[in-house]
């Protein structure tokens, strides 16, 4: 489809995802920007090709969208710590992110968006996969829709990020700090999209722990439904990374996933994350 007059795009599949061409993020004009804008907040997650974009620049895009919230666990770039790296060496098993989750959710105000720009890939391998939660809440039935309307959910960090969480005990363990900043917040189950105003889950199988007011045993069975649910292919896309790609996602209505299927080779990517605000 064509959105503007320079702007062309193209869903990555019905239900997740829209990859955009004919701009050059680096150099946008104040009407690519409000496109782009209504484009992201519609589609929750895109992707753009072939942005040959420094470091600065990447700052200074994520800096249009508002104010960069600095990571507190992943390992940042030396040079800039807005940036934080995402990065798998060759000798590593782990990757960062090989769940799937959505950034942030254990922050009581969680980050708005990330904008991850491929620095080294693999030859083969290292998609990344995404899910759109504003499709997987309208997917469920009704009677689902009024139980899940007023809970809330309990998030926290401390299992990947804790001295005794996920990273510590994998080969990423080294590059991960800020143990002692672990914490736990707690948000609504389905949220109103702060921006758009429509409905979307807001629970994640990396963060959530358990519903507010119910036992980690009580919440399971509910939680691995909608998480079962959450995942239907018609509700995810999958993209295929190539040098110059950048994908950009809304949290408050996406998952992802990166796929670690490339032992043996590097993949660096470059993530900012954007700051939000609380969830209603
Ligand atoms: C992340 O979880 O932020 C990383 C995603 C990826 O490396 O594809």
């Amino acid at each position: 489809m064509t959105t503007s007059a320079t702007l062309e795009a193209k869903k990555v599949s019905a239900g997740c995802g829209l990859e955009i061409h004919g701009v050059d993020i680096a150099r946008l004009s104040n009407s690519e920007m409000e496109d782009i804008r209504r484009l992201y907040f519609e589609h929750g997650v895109i992707f753009f090709r072939d942005q040959d974009i420094t470091p600065e620049e990447h700052i200074a895009f994520a800096q249009r969208w508002g104010e960069i919230d600095i990571n507190k666990f992943f390992p940042a770039n030396g040079k800039y710590p807005e940036i934080a790296e995402v990065r798998k060496e060759k000798e590593q098993k782990t990757n960062i992110g090989g769940g799937w989750h959505t950034d942030h959710s254990y922050d009581q105000v969680p980050a708005m968006g990330s904008i991850l720009v491929a620095r080294e890939l693999p030859t083969d391998g290292g998609d990344t996969l995404f899910a759109n939660m504003y499709a997987a809440y309208e997917g469920l039935s009704d009677g689902m829709k009024k139980t899940l309307e007023g809970l809330r959910a309990v998030h926290s960090n401390e299992m990947a990020f804790g001295a005794a969480g996920f990273y510590k005990n994998t080969d990423q363990g080294a590059g991960f700090k800020g143990e002692d900043l672990v914490g736990s917040a707690v948000h609504p189950v389905v949220l109103a999209h702060p921006e758009t105003g429509r409905k979307a889950l807001y629970v994640n199988p990396g963060f959530t722990m358990h519903f507010e007011g119910w036992t980690a045993e009580e919440s399971e069975g509910l939680l691995a439904y909608l998480y079962r649910h959450a995942t239907r292919p018609e509700y995810t896309c999958r993209f295929e990374w190539r040098p110059g790609s950048i994908a950009f996602w809304d949290n408050r209505c996406t998952w992802h996933y990166a796929v670690n299927d490339y032992h043996g080779q590097k993949r660096l990517m470059h993530r900012i994350t954007i700051g939000g605000s609380a969830l209603n």
